[in-house]
């Protein structure tokens, strides 16, 4: 078994925490109220996996699927400075794809690998993987197919992930008002179907002070602790 590789947050706290940062060959899932820090994490990542192995980089590109229209390449270019990377070459090594739709998203990761080797592909980004079928499957009567949907789009991820030896970061909404399917509030939306198909999730959270927490949850792997991280002009940091 060859050692596994990680792409580092760029935040020592959060790699602690991860023990290493995102590990290639599975899929980690960012959860979190809005504001918790999510899309922050995804875009810093994105600029991560250029730098070089010696500074927690894969040396290669990211794919960002978009479900929400929430990229910002201005944020790429601040956080690529901030790593002194050229900025716009940070930018050039995003493949950035917009989803309009929970079916095209899922077609957005079936077409991905046709490029993946020749785009030198190492971190596959989606954010938020649920929103399209959370709306597009409302109510009791739709759960089923719904999760049956997001159990095909989990397994085309995990597959993309270790047939080429790559990670997946995607992120997922807390449920802030009484869900009638899963019953608690404040609960990871998607159910058992996400539990289970996610090989690590990291729970953020805000804290005073525009301060930010995370935690891992469910790990077999990690130890259960919490840590501290900021969002400032540079991107995520300690
Ligand atoms: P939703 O997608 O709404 O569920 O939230 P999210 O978890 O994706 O939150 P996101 O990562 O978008 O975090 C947004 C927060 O990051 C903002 O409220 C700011 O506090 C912080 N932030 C974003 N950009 C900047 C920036 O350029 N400078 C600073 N200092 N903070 C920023
Ligand atoms: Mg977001």
């Amino acid at each position: 078994r060859k050692n596994l590789e990680y792409i580092s947050t760029g935040v020592r706290s959060l790699d602690d925490l991860l023990e290493g940062g995102v590990e290639v060959g599975s899929i980690t899932e960012l959860i979190g109220e809005f504001g918790a820090g999510k899309t922050q994490i995804c875009h810093q990542l994105a600029v991560m996996v250029q730098l070089p192995k010696e500074k927690g980089g894969l040396n290669a590109r990211a794919l960002y699927i978009d479900t929400e229209g929430t990229f910002r390449p201005e944020r790429i270019i601040q956080i690529a400075r901030a790593k002194q990377l050229d900025p716009e070459k940070a930018l050039e090594n995003i493949i950035y794809a917009r989803a309009y739709n929970s079916d095209h998203q899922m077609l957005l990761v079936d077409e991905a690998k046709k490029y993946i080797e020749s785009q030198n592909i190492r971190l596959i980004i989606v954010d938020s993987l649920i929103n399209h079928f959370r709306a597009e499957y409302p109510g009791r009567e739709n759960l089923a197919s719904r999760q049956q949907k997001l159990n095909r789009h989990i397994s085309q991820l995990h597959r993309l992930a270790s047939l080429y030896n790559l990670a997946v970061v995607v992120t997922n909404q807390v449920m802030s008002s009484p869900d009638i399917f899963f019953g608690n509030p404040m609960k990871p939306a998607g159910g058992n179907i996400m539990a289970h198909g996610c090989t690590y999730r990291i729970w953020l959270r805000k804290a005073k002070e525009g301060k930010r927490i995370a935690r891992i949850i469910d790990s077999p792997k990690h130890a259960e602790k919490e840590v501290a991280f900021a969002i400032t002009e540079d991107g995520v940091t300690d």
